[in-house]
């Protein structure tokens, strides 16, 4: 590894490709890096000093994650980081990343609720920021060159600067493993704490916890259940079932058994109340923007709840033709959720569209929490389209029954035409 031997006319991306064209780097240069106290980002601090000769303003984003901000604060300044700048963007991430995605249903590809994705924009909004205010010429992070992360966080990068310079050290550098990243610390002795390395990576934040790699490379391992960190199993969860109420607002829930939440507070409850009752736990094999299949494993109690009580509200208060138009598109603004158009037009559009949509969706819906599931057994709303006397069978005051005979005739005056074809 020649970590050393540098030629100065260091470039802040793409230096040592063919067919592109190097951007000049003005020195001193000053890089803010993702960071997030783990070996890879600890061991990035150092090595981006010693590639560009630049300053690192180490930064951490705070999404509920659950590691201890003064903690990490230290360990990136031990780290040889001349800033560190820490936020608290849990409010934010609840109200304006996680909400509107709710208020779009968005799940990917059937069962994924795309808490890592959401996560990424924020991130990368927030330490262009500081980039800003730091006159920082780049920007770096630690997302390796084979998944989502790196396309999140770059198209983010790009769509709020298209001059910032972006560096991705997993691109760029000889190490291929964890072990290089080791013998690299050790060797400079960057102070790493050797934590025993967990047989799996995870990313944490409010919405939900995610394991990949690792012994869950075999899509037909099953995940040990001591890595779950939110859910009890559903065979432990109580023999007693819990239901609560969350009541939505325009889209939005706002309360959980009449008790009113922050974006932020509700959710951190409901995942405990999932959490408590093993909801909310997805396995699957997905697939990544860049064309390779992985195996995720997700923990999602408080969403997994939300889009339940979501859809039952919706199931009163919304147009049926809404509702198909709407569902159709749900793939696809997950899609861009999952592949990190956050900030497109095309994704702003698509909210607007979404957002309309939910301007009837204020009523309360009623979850019965047993073993792993969850299940409806309740809504109602001030804006509900479902009239007892319309739907009932008991009566037919509106004559229904008799006018539907020609609502059936009609509709088959093409297929009895085709079916008389004879061809
Ligand atoms: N596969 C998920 C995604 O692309 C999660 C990725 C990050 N998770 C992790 N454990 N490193 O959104």
């Amino acid at each position: 590894m020649s970590l050393t031997a540098q030629s100065s006319a260091v470039t802040a991306r793409g230096f040592a490709k063919k067919n592109m064209r190097p951007m000049r780097v003005e020195y001193p240069l000053r890089v803010v890096l993702a960071y997030s106290g783990g070996l890879d980002t600890s061991v990035i601090i150092t090595w981006l000093k010693k590639r560009y000769h630049c300053s690192v303003v180490a930064f951490c984003a705070d999404l509920g994650q659950g590691e201890e901000l003064s903690e990490i604060a230290q360990k990136a300044r031990k780290t040889g980081a001349d800033k560190v700048i820490v936020a608290d963007l849990k409010a934010t991430f609840a109200k304006e990343y996680l909400f509107p995605m709710l208020r779009a249903n968005a799940v990917y590809e059937g069962s994924y609720l795309l808490g890592t994705a959401i996560a990424r924009p924020l991130i990368a909004k927030a330490q262009m920021e500081v980039a800003r205010a730091e006159k920082a010429g780049a920007v770096a992070h630690g997302a390796t060159g084979k998944g989502n992360d790196q396309v999140r966080f770059e198209l983010a990068y790009q769509a709020i600067d298209p001059a910032i310079k972006i560096i991705a050290p997993w691109r760029e550098w000889e190490f291929a493993s964890r072990s290089d990243l080791i013998d690299y610390a050790k060797r400079l002795s960057i102070p790493i704490t050797a934590t025993l390395k967990k047989p799996y990576s995870i990313d944490r934040n409010l919405f939900h916890t995610s394991y990949e790699g690792g012994i869950l490379e075999d899509p037909w391992v099953c995940p040990p259940e001591e890595m779950y960190t939110q859910t009890v199993s559903p065979e432990n969860a109580p023999d007693k079932s819990l239901v609560i109420e969350i009541a939505y607002e325009k889209g939005n829930p706002v309360s959980i058994n009449g008790k009113h939440y922050s974006p932020a507070a509700l959710i951190l409850k409901l995942n405990q109340l999932g959490g408590a009752h093993g909801i909310g736990r997805v396995d699957l094999v997905e697939n990544r923007y860049i064309g390779i299949k992985s195996r995720g494993v997700y923990e999602t109690p408080g969403g997994t709840l939300l889009h339940a009580a979501h859809r039952a509200v919706e199931s009163l208060t919304l147009d049926r033709e809404v509702l198909r138009l709407r569902d159709g598109l749900i793939p696809y603004y997950a899609s861009l959720v999952y592949n990190g158009y956050w900030f497109s037009p095309e994704r702003e559009l698509l909210q607007g569209l979404m957002d309309n949509a939910q301007k009837r969706v204020t009523g309360v819906a009623r979850l019965k929490l047993y073993k792993g599931n969850v299940m409806v057994v309740g809504r109602k709303s001030p804006y509900s389209l479902y009239k007892k006397e319309v739907s009932s069978f008991d009566k037919d005051t509106m004559s229904i029954q008799k006018e539907a005979e020609g609502f059936i005739r009609m509709n088959a005056l093409r297929l009895k035409i085709l079916g008389s074809d004879g061809k």
